[in-house]
């Protein structure tokens, strides 16, 4: 693979292999849809590239730019043991050829899981840190922060939180060719969420869904990333959580096969499942009004379910 010399995205997303155009919006089939009179869309980001999938690449694609601007070669940044983020990472490294290194939350396992082991493959350097050291990493938040200088490269904070993010996530309002009032995402940094308010019209309001037990933190930081207080079309649904951070049940599988048995729409009960749990559930309970278009985002992790 030849070296970037001159970074160029329209360059590096075909040398990726970024898809957009796989990336279509189609409607969502359940019971409780027809009944309560509410259109559910989903926007399958999932589909955007095979690894790098779902907002991944909207938050990596202007913090690569910005990295590459900076003559930077090396990309360092956390995650868990099955993080999504370092995934596409190590990928995006791997086919660039750019150095990578990745914090890992906890102990070195014995044997590597599935996503460990793509990571290793694809040329990250791993580093396991303990959980205090971890949430001490989560306070750095730019790119020339302390573990930039410790690893000597360009620091991208857990789940690539920062402004460059929001950019690339905005760019999903450009590929929505239809009308609707709600957008559907799910949070784990609120990042996600946070490029979609700032680019969406006031008129129309995004509806996050927290993938984590006690995430009233996203809130506070959300605010962070949109620094405009005036951007108020936006709130998170903190109720559907499952039990905590990839917790699951036997209620929230059963949903996922449901909504399986009427769409062909891979699912992992991270974050996508979740959101949909929500969003079906706040539909049954008459949270929209009827005649409302729901546009759900998917957020691709089908990774992460493999382990
Ligand atoms: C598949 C998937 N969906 C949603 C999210 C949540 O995104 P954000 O951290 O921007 O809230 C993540 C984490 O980055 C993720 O991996």
């Amino acid at each position: 693979m030849p070296d970037i010399i001159k970074p160029d995205l329209v360059q590096i997303e075909t040398e990726l292999g970024i898809n957009r155009k796989a990336a279509i919006i189609e409607p969502v089939q359940h019971p409780a849809l027809a009944y309560n009179k509410v259109q559910l869309h989903i926007k399958r980001d999932d589909l955007l590239h095979p690894v790098i999938s779902g907002n991944k690449w909207r938050k990596l694609k202007y913090i690569l730019l910005h990295a590459l601007n900076k003559g930077h070669q090396h990309l360092i940044s956390m995650g868990g043991a099955y993080s999504n983020h370092l995934h596409a990472l190590a990928y995006i490294g791997h086919k660039l050829n750019l150095k990578t290194t990745g914090l890992i939350r906890g102990e070195e396992p014995e044997k590597d899981n599935k996503t460990l082991s793509d990571l290793r493959r694809w040329g990250m350097t791993l580093e396991f840190v303990s959980r205090s050291r971890f949430r001490e990493l989560r306070k750095y938040r730019t790119f020339d922060s302390e573990p930039a200088k410790l690893y000597n490269g360009f620091w991208i904070p857990e789940g690539g939180a920062n402004q460059e993010a929001l950019r690339g996530v905005g760019e999903i309002l450009k590929e929505i060719d239809m009308e609707f009032n709600t957008l559907a995402i799910a949070c784990g940094t609120g990042t996600t969420l946070a490029g979609l308010a700032k680019k969406l019209p006031r008129t129309h309001r995004v509806l996050g869904f927290s993938a984590l037990k006690g995430g009233g933190f996203l809130e506070k930081d959300v605010k962070k990333l949109l620094k405009d207080k005036s951007i108020n079309n936006w709130s998170i649904n903190f109720d559907y959580h499952f039990g905590g951070f990839a917790k699951t049940t036997d209620e929230l599988t059963s949903f996922i096969n449901e909504i399986q048995s009427y769409n062909d729409i891979p699912l992992e009960p991270i974050y996508n499942g979740k959101m949909l749990f929500g969003l079906i559930d706040m539909i049954k309970n008459e949270r929209f009004k009827k005649g409302q278009t729901i546009i759900a985002i998917h957020t691709g992790g089908l990774q992460g379910d493999r382990n």
